[in-house]
């Protein structure tokens, strides 16, 4: 059932685990995503991106997230969260329409203007009592990405500055701050880079609690000792995807003759729940109901 995120989040920051954020943009998505939580009696939050509420509009994937979650999951604290708004109209058409949770996110301009949107986000939220995620320095990739295109990048560059992070959070009153210490959206094999030094001293100098952007391809014991040195919420959609996909291409590989589309799609809403359940596992979200 819908719930405000401040219930969600803090309990994990306080008993030290993570609750997953889940991309979603159509049925299938958020059926995997809510069917998991009920099953495993998690708390769960569940996001759309730009993309997701272009392709679906902000209406339809507003009341079919509420609806799925206050009936399917209505026995687990579920919110619903804006990923990566880029631009301010967007984060006021998701406070509006009743969104639990907003990411302000204007981590790609200077400091300056980052601070002041992230406080207009924050003001603007905090009057109907929903939390702002901004973010300071830049998480790279793109969801969805699994080759990295970057070539040979300079990480430490883009990594969230601890005391700027510290000035950032008491400047702009935000309620959560995702943070760049390594990781990248996407999933790559081979690639493990969170910093965990320094997620550390982000965590000793920051109170409010620490998202990890591009959970997507880490392994457990990377999401693990993330969540003990500071992280409280975990975003995945990559992982998702890819389910989805390979699920869906044996699918139509076995049963050639299927033409009804939601005998075709449940493989993959079943291989994106099982997903789902196997991160809340290892985020130690499971039964914290
Ligand atoms: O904002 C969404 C995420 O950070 C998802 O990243 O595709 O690597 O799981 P991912
Ligand atoms: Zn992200």
């Amino acid at each position: 059932m819908i719930v405000p995120i401040k219930q969600i989040i803090s309990k994990a920051k306080q008993k030290k685990y993570a609750v997953g954020a889940f991309n979603t943009s159509n049925l299938e998505i958020t059926l995997a995503i809510v069917r998991a939580a009920a099953k495993m009696r998690s708390p769960v939050i569940v996001q759309t991106s730009e993309s997701a509420i272009k392709y679906s509009n902000l209406e339809t994937l507003f009341g079919m997230i509420t609806n799925i979650a206050n009936t399917v999951g209505k026995k687990v604290p579920i919110a619903i969260h804006l990923d990566h708004g880029k631009n301010m109209s967007v984060v006021k058409d998701c406070i509006n329409i009743g969104y639990n949770s907003v990411h302000m996110d204007a981590s790609e301009k200077d400091y300056a203007t980052n601070v002041r949107m992230s406080r207009q986000a924050a003001q603007l939220g905090h009057r109907k009592k929903i939390w702002v995620q901004a973010e300071l320095g830049s998480i790279l990739g793109k969801e969805g990405m699994v080759k990295l295109e970057t070539g040979e990048i300079n990480m430490k560059d883009l990594m969230t500055d601890p005391y700027q992070a510290q000035d950032f959070v008491e400047k702009t009153k935000v309620d959560t701050l995702a943070v760049s210490v390594g990781t990248i959206h996407g999933s790559f094999k081979g690639v493990e880079r969170v910093d965990h030094r320094l997620l550390k001293k982000i965590a000793s100098l920051v109170n409010i609690p620490l998202v990890l952007h591009g959970g997507s391809g880490l392994n457990t014991g990377t999401f693990k000792k993330s969540i003990k040195n500071g992280i409280s919420v975990i975003n995945i959609d990559t992982n998702l995807r890819l389910a989805f996909k390979k699920a869906l291409k044996n699918s139509i590989k076995e049963s050639e003759d299927l033409i009804d589309p939601r005998k075709i799609l449940n493989p993959s809403t079943e291989a994106m729940q099982k997903e789902v359940e196997k991160m809340i596992k290892i985020f130690g979200s499971q039964n914290k109901a």
